[in-house]
């Protein structure tokens, strides 16, 4: 049994390409695993909100110290890091929204990164706190960006989940999605080709 945490971040919700491409990894993922017990968090049905001073605020607080509100904030936050910790596998559908990652995927990375819970300073640098596990991102452009210095989300990606300690991560990508039906058509069987050899 393998616990598969998925989080999808179109604005489209489950329509969205992105998420379309997160499904068919779990298709083939149930194809290599047999059994597997999938958590979804879908950011836009269920938005986190932007981090804020007060929400970063309780995150600061001493657990003496927090207040009812400041304890429902990191008891949110905790509840997000144990869905991640408690998975072998992560799957991410990333849309580019305006040259980025959507803004609710920043919101929700900014409700996981907690200093001494899932990162820590060292003399040596930063520490990723989490266990290293498969990653897989699924990502859907309307241009194509992969491999040239206007694909800002693949390093930001790289660095974040590194910085978490997730390092094991794979992307695949469906590009040009906005440059015609046959390009989206190419696109997109390139892209469930590479979901078949990524999870086999
Ligand atoms: C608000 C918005 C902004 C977008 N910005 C970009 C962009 O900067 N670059 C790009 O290649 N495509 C852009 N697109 C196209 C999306 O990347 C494309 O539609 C992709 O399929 C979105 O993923 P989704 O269908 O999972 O939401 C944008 C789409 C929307 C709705």
């Amino acid at each position: 049994m393998k616990n598969i945490l998925v989080v999808t971040a179109s604005i489209f919700g489950q329509n969205g390409q992105s998420s379309q491409l997160v499904e068919r990894t779990l298709t083939q993922l149930r194809q290599t695993y047999g059994n597997i017990r999938i958590t979804t968090r879908d950011l836009a049905a269920e938005p986190v909100p932007h981090l804020d001073a007060s929400r970063f605020g309780a995150f600061l607080a001493s657990a003496e110290d927090r207040n009812g509100e400041q304890q429902r904030v990191v008891d949110y936050s905790n509840s997000l890091i144990h869905e991640i910790s408690d998975a072998d596998i992560i799957v991410i559908g990333v849309p580019m929204y305006n040259f980025g990652i959507p803004s609710g995927l920043k919101a929700y990375f900014d409700h996981i990164a907690r200093a001494g819970v899932t990162f820590r300073y060292t003399e040596n640098g930063p520490v990723g706190l989490l266990e290293d596990r498969p990653v897989y991102v699924l990502a859907a452009r309307g241009g194509i960006y992969a491999g040239t210095p206007n694909d800002s989300q693949t390093p930001y990606l790289r660095s974040f989940l590194g910085f978490l300690g997730l390092k094991d991560v794979h992307f695949v990508f469906a590009e040009g999605l906005n440059l015609g039906d046959e390009q989206k058509e190419k696109a997109l069987r390139a892209a469930d080709r590479n979901i078949e050899t990524l999870t086999a």
